[in-house]
């Protein structure tokens, strides 16, 4: 059955009793195992009906090639920032990554500039303004850049592994090495040095207010104005066409953003080899492996159960269906990497083997994920690290296999605690 353009606008203005009447995220899918909702959805049509927080009809889309044909269309914006509707419609979201991205509304107590920072975040603009703060920062995001970041990473994690092996028989691989492993890196990355790691992990993992959160940025600046290194600090220190403002802005966005869903994806592709053992011994029988597999984790394992809706700024036709000027549209990751007409059989089997790339665990478009080669060669490093540091490794217990509200309405997965014996008792 599909949805057509008509269908879809009468679902829209007369909900009642409709088979398409507007809905919420659906609260019965674990990362590993979406809802089946999102495959009846993408059975119905391209677009159906969702509803958002301000109480706006909207859509969601499904399907790969309308996902793929939403994000890469110019005529849809960022703004308004709605929310759909989901399991968790939080006051305080769990997530600080997600939170950084988009404000749900700008904090009363953040003083002027740091309001004027908050207003310049790449997942609330379009066109020029968005190209021209989205280029200050590429250059340290390149294929080239995270390539030289290997060595620095592996080491890393060596110490990781070796802290976690001394400590106890049982740990919380999203908490002990995960997360670590994640914040270690943006430190790096970003340019926060060794001896503000404690201060960043406080003020970025943990809850605090946005004003904190400027505060550490501008004493870091002030700090690194005279010790230029290979970061990005010191790229928009040096960039003649950045304010000040927007580069308070910049920073506040990327020191908050990916940080957790690389925690996240390193967890969950453990808990998706851990429970999937045959995998496992694929990968561990050849670590060459884990490199493309890293596709796999990021298709099967999606974070993003829906991404910052887009919203139509004229009336826009795709795959049939007219979707009017001023209708958000929340696209759906997790379900177009489960499509059936883009995977072939089995999209719903996780497979270490399975060509994934393509996937839309990144997004795609203008507003891909900045951070996206980076993240890939952290996953691969970690999980790289478990299957050679820790043959015996097994699972005692994962929040993520029972489902969960969402950790911000945007609306993404949690990793939750992962419980792991690393030796066999
Ligand atoms: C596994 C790890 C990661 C995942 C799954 C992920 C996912 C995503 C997704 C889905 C988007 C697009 C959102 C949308 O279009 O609505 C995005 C954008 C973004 N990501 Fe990531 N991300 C990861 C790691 C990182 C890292 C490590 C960084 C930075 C160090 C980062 C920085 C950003 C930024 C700045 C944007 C906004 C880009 C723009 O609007 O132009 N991400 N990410």
């Amino acid at each position: 059955m599909t949805t057509s353009s008509t269908e879809i606008e009468n679902a829209m203005s007369n909900t009642a009793g409709c088979p398409f009447h507007a809905r919420s995220l659906p609260s019965d899918g674990t990362p590993l195992a979406p809802s089946p909702r999102f495959a009846e959805w993408r059975e119905q049509g391209a677009f159906v009906p969702l509803d958002f927080q301000d109480g706006h009809e909207g859509l969601v889309a499904t399907r790969y090639d309308a996902v793929v044909s939403v994000l890469q269309d110019p005529r849809f914006s960022m703004l308004p920032a709605r929310m759909p509707v989901g399991p968790a419609t939080l006051d305080e979201p769990k997530s600080e990554g997600a939170a950084a991205a988009v404000p749900l509304e700008l904090p009363g107590d953040l003083d002027e500039a740091a309001q004027a920072s908050e207003l310049l975040n790449l997942l609330t603009l379009d066109g020029a303004e968005h190209s021209k703060l989205r280029r200050a920062v590429t250059a340290r995001f390149t294929v080239r850049q995270a390539r030289s970041r290997e060595p620095w990473i592996r080491d890393m994690i060596a110490g990781e592994v070796a802290r976690i092996r001394g400590s106890k028989d049982v740990v919380d691989l999203w908490h002990d090495y995960a997360m670590p492993i994640s914040a270690r890196t943006h430190c790096h990355v970003i340019g926060i040095p060794p001896q503000k790691y404690e201060d960043f992990v406080e003020l970025f993992v943990e809850p605090s207010t946005a004003q904190q959160k400027y505060d550490f940025i501008r004493a870091l600046l002030e700090e690194r104005r005279n010790d230029p290194g290979e970061d990005v600090i010191t790229d928009l220190l040096n960039n003649p066409e950045l304010t000040q403002i927007e580069i308070e802005g910049l920073l506040r966005l990327l020191m908050g953003a990916g940080r957790d869903s690389v925690a996240y994806l390193i967890a969950t592709a453990s808990v998706a080899l851990l429970t999937h053992p045959e995998q496992m011994e694929l990968l561990r029988s050849d670590v060459e492996g884990v490199r493309p597999a890293v596709e796999e984790f990021m298709r099967a394992g999606s974070m993003f159960v829906t991404l910052f809706a887009r919203t139509a700024t004229e009336d826009v036709e795709i795959e049939g269906t007219i979707i009017r000027a001023g209708t958000s549209v929340a696209v759906s990751p997790v379900a177009a990497n489960r499509d059936p007409a883009h995977w072939g059989e089995n999209p719903e089997q996780f497979d270490v083997t399975r060509d994934a790339f393509g996937h839309i665990g990144f997004g795609y478009g203008i507003h891909g994920c900045i951070g996206q080669q980076v993240a890939r060669v952290e996953i691969r490093e970690a999980i790289t690290a478990l299957l050679e540091g820790f043959p015996d490794i097994s699972l005692v217990s994962a929040e993520q296999l029972e489902p969960h509200p969402f950790a911000h309405p945007v609306a993404v997965y949690e990793a939750g605690e992962v419980l792991v014996r690393l030796t066999t008792a």
